[in-house]
């Protein structure tokens, strides 16, 4: 539905306390920013900024049970090699959705935050495997975060590299981006290349760890009275947005930093 659609039927049943719960475990300004900075200008749209009493979770990359649930997604991708020798040698490639540069730049958390995903999965690998993290599906002609995955698979194989695990660390459930982009697209590209054993981790989807993460997330929101995380308060360096780490109608009280009145920040406008 849409949020329109969502927020009316929430009104028509009687909901008075709404949790907004991004569904991406990294925050960034071009994910779950804006995507909240559209949940509240819906509200007003149909006339409902004041039906409810909002928090926000705007993020989870280190949450336990997640990262618990992330890291058997790759336990099973390296399960797919069939020798112990393969799997030893297997460098895994976490690839997440690349961001403009422009976005970075201005201060954005989502590269830290991937890199504390693929940290804690690590550590609870036990750093057996090499690593490399990675961002795909950049597109248009402006820079973008990288290296992108496409270019080092075309580096793996160049470096003769056999044995390649791609983990979507920044994906919760399958969609284009792995069943296309990541499987089919450079599936493709790494057979040419020379990589012989290119295989995905699986996403979460349906994952009863992944499922109980969701749900011990909500839980201890609500436990902690909070409105939102600490963090999000926080606006990025450069931001010149007014709309951005609002809470329409905040459970309880919370500090917005202020907006940069840099000049030189202008350019890193968000949506
Ligand atoms: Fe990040 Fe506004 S662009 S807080």
């Amino acid at each position: 539905p849409t949020s329109e659609d969502a927020l009316n039927a929430m009104k028509a049943d009687g909901v008075k306390r709404a949790v907004a719960f991004t569904q991406y475990p990294q925050f960034s300004c071009a994910t779950t920013g804006s995507s909240l900075n559209e949940l509240w200008r819906a509200a007003r749209r149909v006339g409902l900024a004041d039906a409810f009493e909002w928090s926000v979770i705007d993020r989870w990359p280190t949450h336990p049970t997640f990262i618990e649930a992330m890291t058997e997604t790759v336990r099973e991708g390296l399960a797919q090699f069939e020798t112990q020798a393969e799997r030893d040698d297997a460098l895994i490639v976490f690839s997440a959705h690349s961001l403009p540069m422009s976005v970075v730049n201005r201060g954005d958390a989502y590269p830290a935050e991937v890199g504390a995903s693929t940290h804690e999965v690590m550590t609870r690998l036990g750093y057996k495997n090499q690593y490399l993290v990675a961002y795909q599906s950049e597109v248009g002609p402006v820079p973008w975060l990288g290296p992108s995955t496409e270019d080092v698979i075309e580096e793996l194989g160049a470096k003769k590299r056999k044995n390649v695990l791609i983990v979507p660390i920044a994906f919760t459930s399958d969609h284009i981006e792995t069943l296309h982009e990541l499987d089919i697209e450079y599936g493709e590209l790494a057979h040419e290349v020379g990589i012989d054993n290119y295989k995905r981790a699986p996403a979460l989807n349906g994952s009863e760890l992944f499922l109980d993460a969701l749900a011990e997330i909500v839980h201890e929101h609500l436990q902690s009275g909070e409105p939102c995380s600490l963090q999000y308060g926080l606006r990025c360096p450069g931001c010149v947005n007014p709309q951005c780490r609002n809470i329409l109608n905040p459970v309880a009280p919370f500090e917005r930093t202020n907006v940069s009145k840099s000049p030189k920040n202008r350019q890193y406008s968000a949506t």
